[in-house]
């Protein structure tokens, strides 16, 4: 890595062991453990002092942190997740910082909350345990707490990524048949041409898209018109895909059947009217939270930091889209 010790800063407190690759190389790690986020004021402050920098998504890297740490010794910056509309990856392109995100480690941990969610939805989890919860559970009833049938229904995969596919395999242990679609073709089985289409044919919903200025809100009035009414919607991905208004509209009219999340539009704020709603399942954006995926994420994210400031270029490396 050269000789002279290179500094990182980690902007919050992250689970056991994820920075190990950090330390074996030698660099000097400055972490904030109070597990309090840096304000932005603080991050332009900071920049310019640490050749790199594992963040979250939390941690909005823009124009101004860029340009300081860029003016400074900045290299590389890694955020711990997959997703990375919290960076600005065309500045940084241009400035020559180096961005590094997670693939891959989260596929499965993510996949498997999709899944609950579709379940939990599809089932009105939450709405029966709330009964449960709040003493009004009067005894078992027959016309009590009737969701819809997962088993054996149509799941439709907006996306078809890693996380997506491992959706899909899900999906198959429950007789499902899985649709999906992209912009573009993706040549597997069960691709279908249109949004509407797919959204039309579906059971279950299941967003997996980045958020980008093509998929911002792509999810809104018209797309959620065309859902079945016995339909449900899952949302991993990121909240501003889907206009959560338009959602609630559709909830409280009845015309789809139920929604589970993860991600809001502006988290951590949730819209009262999807908390209110006793069709949703609603989910602090705990997609990737177990104790091994979330090590394997940071440990990831140490690593990229590391392999950049040795010289090399790794593999999880992210370029404008
Ligand atoms: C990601 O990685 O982008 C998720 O939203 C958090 O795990």
């Amino acid at each position: 890595m050269g000789d002279e010790e290179k500094k990182v800063l980690v902007t919050r407190a992250m689970p056991k062991g994820g920075l190990d690759p950090l330390t074996a190389a030698g660099c000097q790690v400055t972490q904030r453990l109070d597990d309090v986020a840096y304000t932005h004021a603080e991050l332009v402050e900071l920049a310019p002092n640490f050749d790199g920098m594992v963040c979250l998504l939390t941690d909005k890297i823009d124009t101004d942190v860029l340009e300081a740490g860029a003016r400074g010794r900045l290299r590389v910056v890694a955020n711990a997740a997959v997703g990375y509309d919290n960076i600005d990856v065309e500045r940084a392109e241009r400035l020559g910082v180096v961005i590094c995100n997670t693939p891959g480690v989260l596929d499965e941990t993510t996949a498997d909350l999709a899944f609950l969610l579709i379940l939990a939805a599809a089932r009105l989890a939450s709405d029966a345990e709330r009964d449960l919860r709040e003493g009004k559970w009067a005894g078992w009833g027959i016309s009590d707490h009737l969701g819809r049938d997962v088993h054996g229904r149509v799941l439709g995969l907006i996306g078809y990524g890693r996380i997506a596919r491992e959706v899909a395999r899900r999906a198959e242990g429950f007789g499902m048949e899985v649709l999906h679609h992209t912009r573009r073709p993706t040549g597997f089985p069960g691709f279908v041409e249109t949004l509407d289409e797919l959204l039309s044919t579906s059971d279950a919903v299941s967003i997996h898209v980045p958020l980008t200025d093509t998929t911002s809100k792509m999810i809104s009035k018209r797309e959620l018109a065309l859902m079945k009414p016995t339909a449900v919607l899952i949302n991993t991905s990121r909240g501003p895909v889907l206009d959560e208004e338009a959602l609630c509209d559709a909830l409280d009219g009845g015309s789809i059947f139920a929604a589970g999340l993860d991600v809001y539009e502006s988290e951590p704020a949730v819209n009262p009217r999807l908390i209110a709603s006793r069709r949703t399942v609603l989910l602090p954006h705990i997609g990737s939270a177990t104790i091994e995926t979330r090590t394997k994420m940071v440990r990831l994210a140490s690593l990229g930091v590391v392999e950049v400031l040795s010289g090399r270029t790794p593999e999880n490396v992210v370029t404008p889209r």
